[in-house]
């Protein structure tokens, strides 16, 4: 029986979060917190699923003689709902029966890229089982990653799922759609997250309807944001960290526009570049969620990194992922 094994890398946004689904293009990086998801064909027809280490949260305890747990079944049925769609579109009639296990120690939909991870695992889960591999399955996973988001959340840009299934610092153009590989020395970051209130769908949809409402003033700050980009490319290329971090503090601001940043991660840039960060901001849908921070040296992540805890983020990463989709087949 064959088994396959599929780790992909999550990611977080650095420029052009919202503007990328307008067209803009958007700089992400992967990082090194991995989705793992191991399969193997059965005869019985169906999808048999094992989540473990999976973080979902847990909304209430009570013990008082009967124990009872609650669990968040919206964040469960939404990391389901990625599995599902990747068996019916990337298994299709070739693999009839699917047994599979996931493993994730990051908790799911905070604007990390899980759910890209998970639609990228599926698929690439799906091709190797069907006799793919080397790059034309990364490629097609990629794409077919990319039509499983589009099909579950109504909307996305390929952002995530490119990122995800190629690695590295990724230029995206969605308008091909292609992820440019961005050369770059070492980039002093900090990646965490707060809680998340909204997902990214509803944020999506609060954007397009205040775009709708105020067509001449968002269309202008979507143009923005693809500036700022183009800028952020050439500052990533020439490793000029000083720019970088202002450009990312100017796009955060453009964010501020669109609504969709919270208290918690306000406060949270706030201070970290009044501590001498280079460059801070949300990242992803936001209405919480991720953040990002540039530190000027890997010493100053450190005391950076002590600062946002503080603050109540979690940080789970301060390096890139270089490889993106990894699959062994045994
Ligand atoms: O927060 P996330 O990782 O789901 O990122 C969403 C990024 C958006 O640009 C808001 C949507 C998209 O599809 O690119």
């Amino acid at each position: 029986m064959k088994i396959v094994e599929v780790s992909v890398p999550t990611k977080v946004t650095l420029f052009g979060e919202h503007a990328v689904v307008y067209g803009k293009p958007a700089i992400a990086i992967a990082i090194p917190r991995r989705i793992v998801l191991r399969g193997s064909a059965s005869t019985s027809p169906g999808l048999r699923i094992r989540l473990s280490n999976v973080r979902v949260e847990i909304r209430s305890v009570r013990i008082d003689g009967s124990t009872e747990v609650e669990v968040d079944v919206d964040e469960l049925r939404r990391i389901l709902s990625y599995v599902v769609k990747g068996f019916e579109i990337a298994c299709r009639d070739e693999v009839k029966g699917l047994d599979l296990e996931i493993r994730s120690d990051l908790p799911i939909g905070v604007g990390l890229g899980t759910s890209a991870a998970v639609s990228v695992g599926m698929a690439a889960l799906c091709l190797a089982l069907r006799g793919y591999e080397g790059s034309e399955l990364v490629e097609e996973a990629a794409h077919l990653g990319w039509r499983i988001e589009r099909e579950v959340q109504g909307a996305a840009s390929p952002m995530d799922t490119f990122t995800v299934a190629y690695g590295g610092v990724r230029f995206i153009e969605p308008w091909i759609p292609r992820a440019v590989a961005l050369d770059h020395g070492d980039l002093p970051l900090i990646v965490g997250y707060t809680p998340k209130r909204f997902t990214t769908a509803q944020l999506v949809a609060e954007v397009r309807k205040l775009r709708e409402s105020y067509p001449q003033i968002l269309n202008p700050v979507i143009e923005l944001v693809g500036l700022v980009v183009e800028e952020a490319r050439k500052a990533i290329e020439r490793n000029d960290l000083e720019k970088l971090g202002e450009l990312m503090v100017l796009n955060h601001r453009l964010l501020h526009v669109l609504g969709v940043v919270s208290l918690e991660t306000e406060k949270i840039v706030r201070t970290v570049l009044e501590m001498g960060a280079l460059g801070a901001k949300m990242s992803g849908a936001g209405g919480g969620g991720a953040f990002v921070v540039l530190a000027k040296d890997r010493r100053d992540v450190d005391k950076l990194s002590n600062v946002v805890e503080a603050l109540g983020g979690r940080i789970v990463a301060t390096s890139i992922e270089e490889s993106g989709l990894k699959v062994f087949s045994g």
